[in-house]
């Protein structure tokens, strides 16, 4: 570091300090002067009214802020509303605390982004980053302060809905993305009103939740937690996220809520965390249902484990004065949490500015512009894995006629995807709209539907946010013989199926994650045609796609794309934009082999590679293929990428040392492409088993026709230690194994030692 950066480092650490002092002072100041009732009602978090995400409840939200019974609230869209409710805390309490209002702004407001899944997908942390940005302006705009994002739980199982809101299955990635959110919408340090608090969720495990359904347990061991799960939430807090939400899960056997270890132990004292907590929805009340504690008992393990606030459960305004008379618990932890909390709001500006984001004027000029829409499209084109691409079937020429067909085609409101709680779909193009707008007069693009969701009409309905009138109900086969009548003189048909936004997100698991049978027949009935068909599968997990990849010729994942959908498939599927997405999950072949990651560790039979059927005393299936259908890291693009002469600086490296891995990427093709290159690291021999392979390094290169680059990967001890079994964080001398390509399979490999 030169001696000016070291200056002004000194005078950053400095100014810090400066500012945490005036801080601790004005809340101490004002925490002297609160009354224990007081104190406690900064503890709860009532829900907004208007957006329910929770079992609905009447919280009376008015009559609790000029009691002085609320912290905050959430969930609320308007300024105008917001700043009624800031009035009141302000105006009528008797110390005018202000409030925080939180949101879950998950993917955007109303400038929607991809699902974070898809956003994933893109492996681009700047374009994560600047979603969060803009979503945080946007936000902000309309009087948020706090977001309940980044959801960073690692996923294994596809089963499980919520697999939409976060980055997949991989912790290497999975703490990139978290990084890239937290400085997204917190910007430089809080003190513009387009900055806002992030909350990192669901601490912990709760991606781990037993058989892929909601709500359900985690139980794993410290190894696992470390290694694979705890890595995203500890990025967010090395990045300085001012809040992190509790899981509704137990983690073993203990609610997360009331879990000291987690919350405490290495929240606060290993990693350092010095925001607060919060529940998730109602989450005190539900160790009843657990079998663990009534609300008055649940408060008490809640708040003695590290618990700040209490979101939706009324818990600690209901029970924790009692609980401190009785000795229960100290004032010093009520006083802790309250600390925490002001804090927050310290350094939100709220005690300078109570109306900081409350401007109307700026929620009229600043949501849903027109360039937060572009970057939008851009961004969500950037997300979508092309698959499969027979023959080039893709990109579709701006010419003929295109039928378009299938449940997605012409429905805005599925577009943005689980989790828009701002959006207004009425503003978004559908499908139909977007391709039409692309091709103009030079070409004739027809819709008919083909088919609904499901041909149940509950599952349907409930797939298709319960929207009745998305659904048709004509029946299966008039619906066809509709898109075969269309299809008839078309030079290529288009399929827009796959999931409802509702199929996936909370509360939304599903035991099958093939196509439903309805949209099967469709897809079968386009086939017969024997014309090109295009499918565009929405998505909001992994979904099974064996006999599509078998059958259609060209397929295209585009998650839930968000606001922009329908301008941004367009971009794709003709070519304007050349699709670079890969998947950050893997993809099974069968609902079977759920869960599944690339990252597992190597059993001691495994089965050769290259399935030729059943072998017998290895680790494989007896009636079916255990490989992925595509694994994680995959996806395609217009041009083709070469990878070559992989290389190495030295086969030894000493502990404080470096080497660096070198892959050249060509493209190969006639078109400009970008294209993610991929490290891997694997520890063939440790005192634990370690992952055939582990993501470690990647990068997002754009190449022109013809065009090669040197791509490297620094290797420092640090992509090379564990947790190990006694939750050390150890790199073992001996030999490592250095992986690059374009996928987790397609690797060319190479060895090295790292010396004692
Ligand atoms: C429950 C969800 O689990 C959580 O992600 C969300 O932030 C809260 N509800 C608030 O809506």
């Amino acid at each position: 570091m030169c001696l000016a950066t070291v200056a002004l480092c000194q005078s950053l650490n400095a100014a810090n300090a400066d500012t945490d002092k005036e801080m601790n002072k004005f809340v101490d100041k004002l925490m002297s002067k609160m009354t224990l009732q007081e104190k406690i009602g900064q503890l709860n978090l009532p829900p907004g009214e208007d957006i329910v995400t929770g079992d609905p409840q009447s919280s009376n939200l008015g009559a609790l802020v000029a009691a002085g019974k609320a912290g905050g609230t959430f969930n609320i869209k308007g300024a105008e509303k917001i700043k009624a409710l800031q009035k009141l805390a302000v105006e009528k309490t008797r110390l005018g605390i202000p409030l925080l209002f939180g949101m879950d702004v998950i993917h955007g407001y109303e400038t929607v982004f991809p699902i974070p899944i898809g956003l994933a997908a893109t492996w681009d942390m700047e374009a994560i980053e600047r979603a969060a940005r803009i979503s945080a302006k946007e936000a902000s705009a309309a009087g948020i302060c706090w977001t309940y994002s980044p959801m960073v739980d690692i996923a294994r199982d596809p089963r499980w809905g919520r697999m939409a809101e976060g980055a997949g299955e991989d912790p290497y990635l999975g703490a990139a993305v978290s990084r890239a959110f937290v400085k997204g919408y917190q910007g430089k340090n809080l003190e513009n009103n387009d900055e806002i608090m992030a909350c990192v969720k669901h601490y912990a495990l709760y991606g781990a939740a037993e058989g892929g359904r909601d709500y359900n347990t985690a139980d794993m061991s410290r190894q696992y937690m470390y290694n694979y799960y705890f890595p995203p939430y500890k990025a967010a807090v090395e990045a300085g996220v001012g809040s992190i939400m509790s899981s509704f899960n137990t983690v073993d056997g203990v609610p997360a809520t009331a879990n000291k270890w987690l919350l405490t132990d290495v929240l606060r004292n290993q990693w350092g965390f010095d925001g607060f907590v919060v529940t998730d929805y109602d989450a005190i009340n539900e160790m009843q249902k657990h079998g663990v504690a009534k609300p008055d008992k649940a408060s008490v393990l809640a708040l003695n484990a590290g618990t700040d606030m209490d979101m939706a459960s009324h818990a600690f305004i209901d029970n924790l004065e009692k609980a401190l008379n009785e000795g229960k618990i100290s004032m010093e932890q009520i006083d802790n949490a309250v600390r925490r909390i002001l804090m927050a709001k310290y350094r939100l500006g709220l005690f300078k500015n109570p109306y900081k984001y409350i401007d109307p004027q700026r929620e009229k000029t600043e949501i849903y512009t027109e360039s937060n829409r572009n970057e939008a499209r851009k961004i969500a084109a950037e997300s979508f894995v092309l698959l499969k691409n027979e023959g080039n079937v893709l990109p579709l020429k701006k010419e003929g006629k295109i039928a378009l067909v299938g449940p997605m085609g012409n429905s805005s409101s599925n577009m943005p995807g689980t989790w828009s709680v701002a959006a207004v779909p009425s503003k978004y193009k559908t499908l139909l709209q977007g391709l039409k707008d692309a091709v103009g007069d030079k070409a004739e693009v027809t819709y008919t539907k083909g088919s609904n969701f499901y041909d149940d009409p509950v599952q349907d309905l409930a797939a298709a946010s319960w929207n009745k009138a998305l659904r048709d109900d004509r029946g299966e086969e008039a619906l066809i013989a509709e898109a075969l009548e269309a299809a008839k003189d078309a030079d290529v048909i288009v399929a827009a199926m796959g999931e409802g936004s509702q199929s996936s997100g909370e509360s939304a698991s599903r035991g099958d994650l093939s196509l439903p049978d309805t949209q099967k027949k469709l897809l079968e009935a386009m086939l017969s045609t024997g014309k090109p068909v295009v499918m565009i599968n929405f998505s909001g997990r992994a979904t099974v796609m064996d006999w599509e990849s078998k059958h259609v010729p060209a397929i295209l994942n585009v998650w839930f794309g968000g606001s922009e959908t329908g301008d941004a498939v367009a971009d794709v599927i003709f070519g304007d934009v050349n699709p670079s997405g890969k998947l950050t999950v893997t993809l099974p072949r069968h609902n079977g082999q759920i869960p599944i990651h690339y990252n597992h560790l190597p059993t001691g039979r495994p089965a050769s590679p290259g399935w030729n059927g059943f072998q017998v005393f290895r680790s494989n299936y007896v009636d079916m293929d255990p490989a992925p259908l595509y694994p994680f890291g995959y996806g395609l693009s217009y041009t083709n990428f070469k990878y070559s002469d992989f290389r190495i600086s030295s086969t030894k490296m000493s502990p404080d040392g470096h080497i660096t891995a070198t892959v050249t990427v060509t493209n190969t093709g006639d078109r400009a492409g970008d294209e993610i290159v991929q490290f891997y690291i694997n520890d063939p021999e440790a005192s634990m088993s370690r992952p055939v392979k582990e993501l470690k390094h990647f990068e997002r290169i754009s190449l022109k026709p013809g065009e090669s680059r040197d791509v490297s990967f620094d290797i420092t001890t640090d992509a090379l230690k564990f947790y190990n079994y006694n939750l050390e964080h150890v790199a073992e001398p001996g030999e490592f194994r250095v992986m690059a390509g374009p996928d987790s399979e397609r690797l060319s490999t190479l060895s090295f030692i790292l010396k004692e």
